[in-house]
């Protein structure tokens, strides 16, 4: 079974569906996909979100607010908590910081963080963390605030083998995108065949960052078979040992209750 660790559900292109959310799912499922986490960008899109994906008991959610979205789009602590209750919500985030973009604020992003931390401790619920161009402060704060306690992943990690080693010494899982299938990502395709068997997921981000070969169309769930196959290939391992290990691992980390 594969197992999508990172999408964003409402936020696909349906056309090629005519419209029908169902009709992703279906694809997924054909494609040996068994679990998605469908990952909240921002608390206003959040309700319709959690409704979008209501009726499929597969797919788990995560709520919190993206580093790049702006300055308006807060989430305090007490937000957190009461959404973040729901047993089909299994991890915060996306959470993180985001200095390439700087779409809000570096001290708006590093604030926000800390809520989301807090928020995913007392919860005892792992994090969704985003970093991009920040790994310093991000693995900092992470520190500063005993991220540990709770763990979580890196998600659509691209950084090197000394930045992941730090990641996972406080109790992080490197989770690898279709940047991995990338020609230049050869820096981030050691980190892949060096991350232990027990630390590591595989995502989509769909519909962001489609896999070669569909590289620059619209990515959807059902394309995390072509990230677990690359990853075989870069492993030297089967196809199904890298699916059966990434949904273990996801299985261990998010503890979906249903
Ligand atoms: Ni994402």
């Amino acid at each position: 079974m594969l197992v999508d660790s990172h999408c964003h559900l409402d936020r696909l292109d349906l056309t090629p569906y005519s419209g029908d959310f169902s009709g992703v799912i279906e694809h997924a499922h054909a494609a040996g996909l068994g679990r998605m986490l469908c990952v909240s960008i921002n608390l206003a899109d959040y309700v319709a979100m959690r409704q979008l994906v209501e009726a499929w008991m597969e797919i788990d959610v995560s709520v919190g607010v993206h580093p790049n979205e702006g300055e308006t789009a807060a989430a305090t602590e007490a937000e957190l908590l009461a959404l973040g209750a729901d047993p089909r919500v299994v991890a915060i985030g996306e959470t993180g910081l985001d200095y390439h973009w700087q779409d809000c604020p570096v001290a708006v992003q590093q604030e926000r963080f800390r809520a989301h931390i807090r928020a995913a401790r007392a919860l005892q619920k792992p994090l969704i963390v985003h970093c991009r161009d920040a790994s310093e402060d991000t693995l900092r704060i992470l520190r500063e605030e005993n991220a540990g306690s709770v763990g979580g992943v890196f998600h659509c990690f691209t950084g090197d083998w000394a930045e992941a080693s730090q990641a996972l010494d406080q109790n992080f899982l490197i989770s690898f995108s279709g940047i991995v299938t990338f020609k230049n990502a050869r820096v981030l395709q050691d980190v892949a065949r060096r991350v232990p068997r027990d630390r590591y997921l595989i995502e989509t981000d769909a519909p962001y960052l489609a896999p070669a070969p569909m590289r620059g169309k619209p990515n959807y769930p059902a394309y995390v078979a072509h990230v677990a196959d690359f990853i075989a290939g870069l492993q030297g391992v089967s196809v199904a040992r890298v699916a059966e290990e990434s949904a273990a691992n996801y299985y261990d980390l998010f503890k979906p209750r249903h």
